[in-house]
């Protein structure tokens, strides 16, 4: 009942299989933008104490260049099942041949820069869906086989009143037509609600802010017709937030009940597959809430719930390079490698809940 031809339609299913339904593979996020990649790659010398850079733009580009180029060589294909390009990186640099000659799915980050919402300042839109299907088009020409949109959602306690209605309104419909268009250029959309966690939240409150746009965004794509089967979705781990006194003790154990819940209850079964974002959090961290919630779900009796969710991988930027960047501020190439390849195998195995 799909608007896609039979074709398109099993292709995407099948890509979206490649991406998540392979038990232990995950997907590595590059997609930085090329502003925020050259900060992650200066030395602290090159910069002032406002985050400005003193280095030239062809330096930026080749810095940006050796490293991404470093890192699809070192990604291991046994543990990342797709790896997320910034459109540069596919379409002038051509960087995606790298990974896909050993097997990796590409992908492209779709989501433009955001654009404060005016009558709610300390909220966003998401810029980019004007030239949306051209530009995905151009990277599918390229070897993309999927996408990614982010949206940021804020998220405080109720006193404080975030996330607004409106913005909530405004990010399903814009994942929705994200989704959509992303499936009539032949690629797989991974639509990503990121729940921040930097306000006074308590666990329960980002369970309901979750449930409600996770939600909402599959309400609004049953309109725009999208194919959930080929489809994925990146959420937030749900937790409280940093300035939330319950931050300090809440267990991974809790936060898997929680994010078990929330998948639960608001991603329809036919989804593909789900692939958590790290948001920031250091590494060790991430994988313990991603190998609690496998935990979870394998050891979940055949009546509960838990034991008919979709797969639950990694979909990491940060906690899969953080270690490997710093080996590269010293010129260790080679350390820099199998820091990506350690932490990729260690999303592997917490893909597994181990
Ligand atoms: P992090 O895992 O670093 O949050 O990056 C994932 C991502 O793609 C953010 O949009």
């Amino acid at each position: 009942d799909s608007h896609l031809s039979p074709s398109v339609a099993k292709e995407l299913i099948a890509t979206a299989q490649a991406l998540v339904g392979s038990p232990g593979k995950g997907i590595y996020a590059t997609d930085e933008s090329p502003e925020a990649i050259a900060l992650l790659l200066a030395p602290s010398e090159d910069s002032d104490e406002h985050g400005n850079l003193s280095v030239s733009e062809n330096e930026n580009l080749e810095r940006r260049k050796a490293w991404r180029e470093a890192a699809y060589e070192a990604v291991p294909n046994e543990h990342v099942s797709g790896v997320i390009l910034y459109s540069d990186t596919l379409i002038d640099h051509k960087l995606g041949t790298i990974l896909s000659n050993k097997g990796i799915v590409v992908g492209v980050r779709a989501n433009g820069e955001l654009a404060p919402l005016p009558s709610s300042p300390f909220e966003f839109i998401v810029q980019g869906l004007d030239d949306l299907l051209s530009r995905l088009q151009a990277a599918r020409a390229a070897g993309a086989r999927f996408s990614k949109w982010r949206v940021p959602i804020a998220c405080t306690s109720v006193a404080l009143g975030l996330p607004s209605q409106l913005s909530l309104d405004i990010q399903a419909e814009t994942l929705a037509t994200y989704a959509a268009i992303s499936q009539q250029a032949g690629l797989v959309p991974i639509v990503e609600p990121d729940v921040e966690f930097s306000a006074d939240a308590d666990l329960a409150r980002s369970v309901e802010v979750h449930e409600k746009v996770i939600g909402k965004i599959y309400s609004r794509c049953r309109e725009y017709g999208v194919l959930l089967e080929g489809s994925v979705i990146k959420p937030s781990y749900p937790q409280p937030g940093l300035k939330h006194p319950s931050r300090q003790n809440t267990t991974a154990k809790e936060i898997a009940l929680a994010t078990a819940s929330v998948i639960s209850r608001s991603v329809p079964a036919a989804v593909a597959g789900v692939a958590f974002l790290s948001g920031g959090l250091p590494t060790p961290v991430a994988i313990s809430y991603l190998s609690a919630v496998n935990n979870l779900v394998n050891s979940s009796s055949s009546n509960s719930p838990f034991s008919r969710l979709p797969p639950l991988t990694f979909s990491y930027g940060r906690a899969i390079q953080g270690k490997a960047l710093e080996h590269w501020s010293k010129g260790e190439k080679d350390s820099m490698k199998r820091a990506i390849q350690e932490a990729c195998q260690a999303c592997s195995k917490a893909a597994r809940g181990e």
